[in-house]
């Protein structure tokens, strides 16, 4: 992996790169180098999926949610199909170990750059890209990438990306939400996106549905619900499960999710994601909690008939299907689509793709560090 020195326009840093290199202070969590909660916590987040390893397929399909990934990914592939064109220009902001590749190949796009604040993800995306996966053994992917190693929502992207922009659409599926842990970072990434985005570029994703969950917190006595699949903990100090909305950021609650996710979440009230994303120029499109969107879309037979190949709700030649509780589970996500406001250029500006390449090597992932 190549480190960007720090004259580069870049701010962030890699955990892996802070904690393991003796070079810098301390070496460790809250060390002699102050980092602020927030820092830590996305060094957290960023450690728990790096320590996450590429699956087989084997024991991909033995998992407790596979039903539930399928449905993931069917709910994905829909945004994708919908809101690109041939030849788009993607950046796939929190890309993790790029499940979503094969989906971006399928639409055609033209340019592909991936950012994720997890090293090992990072890497695993690298050799996915490659098609060296064991999973995948299919021909490469035909369009140049371009993966970095940084925390999306404290580097100035819009910077560090100028040469490349602007870009028709920007992903961040299942991730915004780790952007909410202060006001500061929500802003920075609302206008990373805005600023990389064409006038009406579309940005579409996934993330918790706020309302989804604090009415399951309120429905309960204790502080912690799920079923056997999933938990979510919020910690005493929301004891009267109040939330102001005068303070909207750092509510934050343990997620676990069986063969997926351990670590902590921020609550993103959608009203108040709306406003802020106005404020850059970014217009509400559609907001679905994921079982409206499921009803709605199943109804169109393009998607009916994609998710009888996933098999999401079973391929109709065995009994496996999607279990109750792994619907519970995705009671508790929504989509999103946005739209950067302005009128699309009557010709696509062909921004510059020299740094993308149809094979990476390890050296050619950027880390911005501090
Ligand atoms: C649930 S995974 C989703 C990965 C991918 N988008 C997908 O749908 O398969 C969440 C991803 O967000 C990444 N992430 C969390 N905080 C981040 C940050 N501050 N900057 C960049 N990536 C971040 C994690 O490393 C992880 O890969």
């Amino acid at each position: 992996m190549s480190r960007r020195p720090r004259d580069e326009p870049s701010s962030s840093y890699s955990s892996a790169q802070k904690r393991h290199n003796p070079g810098v202070a301390g070496g460790g969590y809250g060390a002699q180098q102050a980092y602020s909660e927030d820092q830590i916590q996305s060094m957290h987040v960023a450690d728990h999926y790096s320590a996450r390893t590429n699956q087989s397929l084997e024991e991909r399909e033995n998992s407790p949610i596979i039903h539930l990934k399928k449905l993931n990914n069917w709910i994905k592939s829909v945004l994708v199909q919908l809101y690109t064109r041939p030849g788009d220009r993607v950046l796939d902001l929190a890309c993790g170990k790029g499940g979503d590749l094969i989906k971006w190949d399928k639409a055609r796009v033209g340019y592909y750059v991936g950012v994720d604040i997890a090293e090992g993800s990072i890497k695993d995306c690298m050799t996915r890209f490659n098609g060296d996966s064991d999973q995948q053994r299919r021909k490469k992917f035909s369009f140049p990438a371009r993966l970095i190693c940084a925390d999306c929502y404290e580097t100035r992207l819009d910077k560090y990306l100028s040469e490349d922009a602007p870009f028709d659409i920007c992903s961040c599926q299942f991730a915004m939400h780790y952007s909410w842990s202060t006001e500061a970072r929500a802003r920075q990434a609302l206008a990373n996106i805005s600023a990389l985005l064409r006038p009406g570029g579309t940005f579409i994703g996934t993330m918790p549905d706020a309302n989804v969950i604090i009415k399951r917190l309120r429905e309960t006595e204790a502080m912690e619900f799920g079923n056997s699949v999933y938990c979510i903990t919020f910690g005493e100090e929301y004891a009267e499960k109040k939330f102001p909305a005068s303070r909207p950021f750092g509510i934050k609650y343990k997620f676990h999710l069986e063969d997926a996710v351990d670590c902590p979440e921020w609550v993103v009230p959608f009203h108040l994601f709306k406003l802020l994303a106005e404020e850059y120029d970014l217009e509400l499109v559609l907001m679905k909690n994921f079982h409206e969107f499921v009803n709605e879309y199943l109804q169109k037979p393009d998607f009916a008939d994609l998710m009888r190949r996933l098999g999401a709700l079973g391929d109709g030649r065995d009994k496996s299907t999607l279990s109750q509780d792994e619907w519970e589970v995705s009671y508790l996500y929504l989509a999103f689509v946005l739209r950067k406001r302005g009128a699309a250029p009557s010709q696509r500006r062909v921004g510059n793709t020299s740094r993308g390449k149809t094979f990476l090597a390890e050296e050619d992932i950027e880390v911005l560090s501090i």
